[in-house]
């Protein structure tokens, strides 16, 4: 059977995990959340007082890079790899509001961005791979065979991601979910290194008004038409 590699980019929660976890699943393929890196990458700067709201230590973030170990381990019960940094499970502790605040800084570093894509090029060498992030279709996967791109409204976004946030016991209000949303929107599509932009060859789903069959099978199709090639 043919083996692909599927990059999938977009806006933050526009459910680009949930889709690229259902199609790993589906086909058997290793899913990748490249975002959990970043933001794992987050937590050790937050850990080791680099970063907080008003202070930011690029260069000695830049200095202790060599030692941020990053692997995935795949949970049988949750049916998805967890983030490990420095051999302890971050899987919790990355998904906070507080740290969705410093993520966008730290993704700008063409440092860090180095290290990690390196990463997650040797993760799809062998294809049969779901990534899902900014700059997979246009980095770090140019070649990938299917490329898609998310989009939602910010209102709709805002409040998948606070439905989830509350879902989990945070305690957040809409309005800072919203303003995080859109700020991190501004960043991550003006940055200089890797911005967010729609790979040419990519297929864009809005998919605010779709619910998550539709959108299932809609990208199932195109995954058979790729692998019907
Ligand atoms: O997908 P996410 O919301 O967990 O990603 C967290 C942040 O990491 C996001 O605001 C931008 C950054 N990111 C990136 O710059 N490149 C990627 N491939 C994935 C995430």
């Amino acid at each position: 059977m043919k083996k692909i590699t599927i990059a999938i980019d977009g806006f933050s929660s526009t459910g680009k995990s949930t889709l690229a976890k259902q199609l790993a699943k589906e086909l058997g393929y290793v899913y990748v959340d490249t975002g959990a890196m970043y933001r794992a990458v987050t937590l050790f700067a937050m850990q080791q007082n680099i970063i907080s709201e008003n202070h930011f230590n690029k260069e000695q973030l830049i200095a202790a890079l060599p030692e941020v170990e990053l692997h995935f381990e795949f949970n049988t019960h949750l049916g998805f790899a967890e983030m490990f940094l420095n051999g302890k499970n971050v899987e919790t502790e990355i998904r906070t509001l507080e740290v969705s605040r410093q993520v966008s800084k730290i993704a700008e570093i063409s440092q860090v961005r180095a290290k990690l894509v390196e990463q997650q090029q040797k993760m799809g060498e062998n294809k049969a791979i779901v990534m899902d992030g900014r700059d997979i279709g246009t980095v770090v996967f140019p070649n990938a065979e299917l490329k898609i791109f998310m989009t939602a409204s910010p209102a709709t976004r805002a409040q998948r991601r606070y439905d989830e946030l509350t879902g989990k016991g945070q305690s957040v209000t809409y309005q800072e979910v919203l303003q995080n949303v859109t700020e991190r929107d501004q960043i991550d599509t003006s940055r200089e290194d890797s911005p967010l932009v729609k790979a040419a060859d990519a297929f864009e789903i809005d998919n605010s008004g779709l619910n998550r069959e539709e959108q299932f099978e809609l990208v199932l199709k195109l995954v058979a038409e790729k692998l019907a090639q």
